[in-house]
């Protein structure tokens, strides 16, 4: 009997989606590489294992891994159709769906996290961010970093003006659900309810924070050419911290 996958999950809107990620990502090389690039020069490997959290089809998960020169790659993303392009990438030594019990029972712990792409804004509500992140800290060895890059609500990319007015709104009436959105995700002539979060810095720190992350690098990489800044408006917000 297939599976019951909620309405609005990333569950379901992945499986579907998973056939056209490569296109789709691949269409984002410049801000991709961006981070990826900050993470190498942070990091710089050799490293020993690395947890790959909401892997996608695993693709740039190896590449890190490769560049890093880690010793083992472990992937994990709750779309099925995804963890199967992981596997057959043949890259990993583990892919899991985290919605199993393998996941459950997967003890070891890592010497880097990565979780890219905003899969943190796939995640519902704050209570369950912070949820994930406390369980992502709990399979990190001491002092194990994670990199996470996550849609940012300032960036000036969505528009200047509107960047100032949530900036002076966010200031004075701080709210993390004003960065819950809900639109129709179209794919392949089918329209697939979804729903996805934009975060503040604050918010990203204050959320690390609360898992018991210590942050050591938050930059902005622009969405659409990868230039990387200081300055927190700049582009989306990649944050390194320490467990
Ligand atoms: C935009 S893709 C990014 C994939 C990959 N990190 C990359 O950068 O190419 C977001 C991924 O997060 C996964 N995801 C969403 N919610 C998740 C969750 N709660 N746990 C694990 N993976 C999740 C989705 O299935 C999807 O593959």
């Amino acid at each position: 009997m297939p599976k019951e996958v909620p309405e609005r999950s990333a569950e379901r809107i992945y499986d579907a989606f998973a056939g056209e990620y490569r296109d789709y990502s691949e269409n984002k090389r410049p801000y991709i590489d961006a981070v990826d690039r900050e993470i190498v020069n942070y990091i710089k490997g050799p490293i020993g294992e690395v947890l790959d959290f909401g892997a996608g089809d695993g693709v740039r998960g190896a590449r890190l891994f490769e560049q890093l020169e880690a010793s083992t790659l472990i992937q994990v993303d709750i779309s099925d159709a995804m963890v199967t392009r992981c596997q057959s990438l043949g890259v990993a030594s583990r892919c899991m769906n985290v919605s199993g019990t393998e996941w459950d029972e997967f003890k070891t712990k890592v010497d880097l996290a990565l979780c890219l792409w905003n899969v943190l804004g796939h995640i519902p509500t704050t209570s369950q961010r912070v949820e994930t992140l406390k369980l992502l800290h709990t399979r990190m060895k001491k002092d194990a970093l994670i990199a996470i890059d996550v849609n940012n609500r300032h960036y000036e990319g969505y528009g200047y003006w509107s960047s100032i007015g949530r900036r002076a709104i966010d200031a004075i009436a701080p709210n993390y659900s004003r960065g819950d959105i809900i639109f129709d995700w179209e794919i392949n002539g089918v329209k697939y309810p979804s729903s996805g979060h934009f975060f503040t810095a604050a918010e990203m720190k204050d959320l690390l924070g609360q898992a018991g992350f210590l942050i050591e690098k938050m930059v902005a990489v622009d969405y659409q050419n990868g230039a990387v800044s200081e300055q927190l408006t700049k582009g989306q917000l990649l944050t390194i911290a320490k467990a």
